[in-house]
């Protein structure tokens, strides 16, 4: 297809600011789209902890005074660029008193471990002054691609106050949902800072739900395509409100317009044959070096050598979406099993508690650890023999691909985008690369995990579904056709002018 002027507007992209699955793919999209020779920027907000790669360098493409309310607040805007031009991400700063972003972490005070009280202005500051500084950037482009809560105005946006800018006269926008479970509801005076008055706010408007505003739903009724991170999360969000989280009903309306697209990983990150972060290299012939990165994760956990026991693996935010609760009532049985478990993740306090007391307690068969670690998150996946997600739901999961990639094998809860990637091994047909439960029980759970461990007692029919594993392939390419796709088709809706307005949309929802 033709090269895209694309934008992608999100809160996270790796390595500059990350704190789950979001960053990964904001970042391997973007780069298969330039690979394939689109013309991307993405914008993201100027955290005061942002990583700027080396070699990356800065320049002040303006500044401006963003609506706000009956008044204003000051932007700068900057563009990071890679040293060889091949990534372009523009920075938006608040430069007023409050300081949107420059404090310490992305969403929570890390000094509290809570979100920060403010998070719906942040983050309606972000997409207003995004669109302020796409304007003066002095390119035009075909696309708007907004990221989840934090974005969810720039559809919007994009179709009222900024409609009649010849910047986004002929653009299309689609919007994409990484989970439904964070949508960002306030009251509704958060309205009058959005530039809109309280006569749009009454049942079934866009701008009304619940007697509160709901971000997440003002971008899905603007946008012109939703997208979502797996076929199945598309399905089940649509399904009932154990997924949908209150919006199924939205989502029902625009049923025709949206579209489930598998995230892919990227093969140069996470490949064990040249994986920097690890001890030993090994491939789907050569699986030899997987052993030795086995004994230097169970080394570096505190484990004995003997019993050598197949090593668990979970790196994980801590949160209730991924199903630690199980864990928390499987202890007993998790204990008895012969197997060690080795956790990397940073969350809610019940859950630290929780993996820190087995750890104490227990440490020949537990390790915790409690920091964002991208090195040891690649050691795990490459040490582990087993990787448990026994998650409630699940956009799409990233840990079960990088773990099949791994030759690790995926105990996962069939949900999401982990139904659509781990299919359960048939020993007789030898058939399948991992372990699936369907019930959200523990029971289920400890049975994939005992049918996963007696296969592993066979070291020969492992091998195999280790290689089953490893033969896949979840490259981006698959998944940058599908958004080629999906921009070709909202670029078709603009050009025959079929696009959501405030007149359209105004009391459909
Ligand atoms: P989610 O986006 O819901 O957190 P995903 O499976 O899509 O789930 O992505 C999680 C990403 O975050 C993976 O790349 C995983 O390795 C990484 N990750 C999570 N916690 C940590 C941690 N403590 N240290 C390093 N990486 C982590
Ligand atoms: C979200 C989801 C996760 C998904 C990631 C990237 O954080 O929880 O399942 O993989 O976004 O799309």
């Amino acid at each position: 297809m033709a090269a895209l002027g694309i934008v992608h507007l999100a809160s996270e992209m790796s390595p500059l600011a990350k704190v789950g699955g979001l960053a990964d793919v904001v970042a391997a999209l973007a780069r298969e789209q330039v690979r394939r020779g689109h013309r991307v920027l993405v914008v993201l907000p100027y955290y005061r902890d942002l990583q700027l790669p080396q070699g990356w360098t800065l320049s002040e493409t303006g500044r401006a005074k963003v609506p706000w309310g009956i008044g204003a607040e000051p932007a700068r805007f900057q563009l990071a660029e890679a040293p060889d031009g091949s990534m372009r991400v523009l920075l938006v700063e608040h430069t007023g008193e409050r300081k949107f972003f420059d404090r310490p972490g992305i969403y929570d005070d890390p000094a509290t471990r809570q979100g920060y009280p403010d998070n719906a202005e942040r983050f309606l500051f972000f997409s207003r002054a995004a669109l302020v500084g796409l304007t003066g950037f002095g390119e035009t482009f075909d696309v708007l691609h907004a990221h989840d809560q934090q974005a969810a105005w720039v559809p919007c946006f994009a179709r009222t106050h900024e409609a009649d800018e010849p910047a986004f006269e002929r653009i299309a926008t689609v919007f994409t949902i990484h989970n439904l479970g964070y949508q960002g509801i306030v009251d509704p005076w958060v309205l009058s800072v959005a530039g809109f008055s309280r006569e749009l706010f009454f049942p079934q408007s866009p701008f009304e739900y619940w007697g509160r505003v709901n971000f997440m739903k003002v971008g899905l009724v603007f946008a012109d395509l939703i997208s979502t991170v797996s076929p199945t999360y598309a399905l089940e969000i649509q399904a009932s409100g154990e997924y949908g989280y209150g919006l199924e009903g939205v989502l029902r309306r625009r049923t025709g317009d949206v579209r489930g697209i598998l995230n892919g990983i990227d093969n140069d990150e996470w490949d064990p044959a040249k994986d920097v972060n690890l001890d030993a290299h090994y491939d789907r012939e050569h699986l030899d070096g997987k052993r030795a990165c086995a004994h230097a994760l169970a080394l570096a956990s505190g484990f004995p050598m003997d019993p050598d026991w197949p090593i668990i693996g979970i790196v994980s935010r801590l949160v209730e979406q991924k199903g630690f609760e199980l864990i928390e009532e499987a202890e007993r049985e998790l204990c008895e099993l012969p197997a060690r478990f080795v956790i990397l993740g940073v969350g809610q306090p019940r859950y630290h508690e929780f993996f820190s007391r087995l750890a104490s307690e227990r440490p020949w068969q537990w390790h915790f650890a409690t920091t964002h670690d991208e090195a040891l998150a690649h050691r795990i996946e490459a040490g582990s023999d087993l990787f448990l997600m026994p998650s409630r739901y699940e956009p799409c999961g990233l840990n079960q691909m990088y773990s099949l990639r791994y030759g690790t094998v995926p105990v996962v809860r069939a949900t999401g985008g982990l139904a659509d990637t781990v299919r359960e091994f048939d020993p007789i047909t030898r058939a399948g690369n991992g372990f699936v439960f369907h019930a959200f029980t523990a029971d289920e759970m400890v049975m994939a995990l005992r049918r996963a461990l007696a296969v592993h007692a066979e070291s020969e029919l492992w091998r195999l579904l280790q290689r089953n594993g490893m033969a896949l392939d979840f490259s981006w390419k698959v998944a940058a056709d599908g958004y080629d796709r999906l921009y070709e088709e909202a670029m078709e809706r603009v050009a025959h002018g079929r696009v959501p307005t405030l007149d359209s949309v105004r009391d459909n929802f």
